[in-house]
């Protein structure tokens, strides 16, 4: 439990985000896969992180840590040695996903689970490109979730055509190709967050995207022979993290925030065309556009117009746009809640599926503070300006949305209690503790 008190004072303040989280997975994995030693600064030392960085160790990676570097010791793709126990990829979709593409492309057999919410999350949408690439991997309880067992054998190209925009199915591929030596192409129906296609490339494997002519986008891996270490991964910081502070300072009149360092690669910046269209006074300074583009983001306060709204006075979030901002949505509805608009989030039925239903558990928790909001099929529908007042906050254990909800509770009349505040430490661990210094 943890008690949040609002702040009506405006706050100027400056802070670095820690690193990013999707950046920070693959960059064990990938350095784990070369050829050579790796170097990664800016890691995220966050329980999913960790995760990854565990399940790694025990297929025989040697990682070291001294202070902030991580130094990973390659293997090669060839490299990696039969688990001794079952793997644990706790609440993280992303170790889950990709360590099976990984993992199915292996010659030996392997288990992977993780925590409860893990094994509630659908991993049929794994399991069906790599059966269709040969591989023998089966869902323990046949539910089509965790806990897996993985059988690895030798996989062969694919072409994969995939009903979500996910970057976790798409890397998932891209991976179980590499570590095959074989190609696969996958198409999505929109553009999901490409940090695997970058960093494949900076390790020197063939990796093109194609935007094709019906909108929809295609990734395609040649077979590997060289996957060789660049030497060095510098994480920038997480906008997904900077997503919360930038909304503070939209909250609290008069206020000023400057977060250093942030990735804000396209296919993840989603949250600052949407800041914009609320209104929002942003800017994105000394940008550094090698490999993954990161910038300075300096918000100050300003009246919450909306000038984004169409024809009908709505603020229309959906289509394309979903993807690049799918985390960051759980902090635009309690943004949305003081647009004086009608907000409609749409496209993201995929919210029912991350660490909760972040559909309903947003709905339920954002109403108790006063929202007036309603679930939908694939988003919301947020009426504002609602004046937004404390509450007995439950995030079912889901980090996005105890960030979110605290940054709510800062600008909310009266106290807000959230209960397992603590679930932050999967993707922000020092969340609190840089939150209090707005007050
Ligand atoms: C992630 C991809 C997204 C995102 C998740 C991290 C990644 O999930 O929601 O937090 O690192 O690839 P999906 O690929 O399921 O959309």
């Amino acid at each position: 439990m943890l008690t949040i008190t609002p702040t009506h004072r405006p706050f100027h303040h400056e802070l670095t985000v820690p690193g990013d989280k999707s950046i920070s997975h693959r960059s064990i994995m990938f350095s784990a896969l070369a050829k050579g030693d790796t170097q990664i600064t800016g890691f995220l030392k966050s329980a999913d992180c960790l995760s990854t960085m565990a399940c790694f160790r025990a297929l025989g990676v040697e990682i070291e840590e001294t202070g902030d570097v991580i130094t990973v010791h390659g293997r090669g793709l060839r490299g990696l040695r039969a688990p001794q126990r079952i793997l644990d990829a706790g609440n993280s979709g992303t170790t889950t996903r990709l360590m099976s593409g990984i993992l199915a492309a292996q010659n030996f057999e392997s288990t992977l689970t993780g925590d409860a919410s893990i094994q509630k999350r659908p991993m049929k949408r794994v399991i069906e490109p790599l059966t269709a690439m040969g591989a023998d991997i089966t869902s323990e309880k046949g539910n089509g979730c965790a806990p897996l067992l993985i059988r690895g054998r030798k996989l062969h190209d694919i072409e994969w055509t995939s009903s979500v925009a996910s970057a976790q199915v798409k890397s998932c591929i891209l991976l179980a190709a590499l570590c095959a030596g074989c190609s696969a192409s996958v198409t999505e129906p929109a553009l999901s967050r490409d940090h695997s296609e970058r960093m494949l490339l900076s390790f020197g494997a063939d990796v093109r995207s194609t935007k094709n002519p019906g909108g929809t986008f295609t990734a395609f891996i040649a077979p590997t022979y060289e996957f060789t270490s660049p030497g060095s991964i510098v994480v920038p910081g997480d906008i997904s993290s900077a997503a919360y502070f930038l909304a503070a300072a939209m909250m609290v009149p008069g206020s000023e925030i400057l977060v250093k360092n942030v990735g804000i690669n396209p296919t993840r910046a989603g949250i600052l065309t949407v800041l914009e269209r609320m209104g929002a006074d942003i800017s994105a300074e000394n940008a550094d556009v090698t490999g993954e583009p990161c910038a300075d983001l300096l918000l100050k306060h300003s009246e919450l117009t909306a000038p984004g709204c169409d024809e009908n006075g709505d603020l229309v979030i959906g289509g394309d746009l979903i993807p690049t901002l799918i985390d960051e949505l759980p902090m635009i509805a309690v943004l949305a809640t003081q647009l004086p608009c009608r907000t409609i989030i749409r496209d993201a039925a995929e919210l029912k599926v991350k660490e909760s239903d972040r559909i309903a558990v947003m709905t339920k928790n954002l109403k108790r503070m006063g929202a007036d909001i309603e679930a939908t099929d694939d988003g919301f529908i947020i009426s504002g300006p609602a004046p937004l007042h404390g509450a007995e906050i439950d995030p079912h254990l889901d980090h996005r949305i105890a960030m979110s909800l605290a940054v709510a509770a800062l600008a909310a009349d009266g106290e807000t209690v959230i209960r397992d505040a603590d679930c932050v430490n999967i993707s922000y661990p020092e969340f609190y503790q840089e939150l209090r210094k707005l007050l």
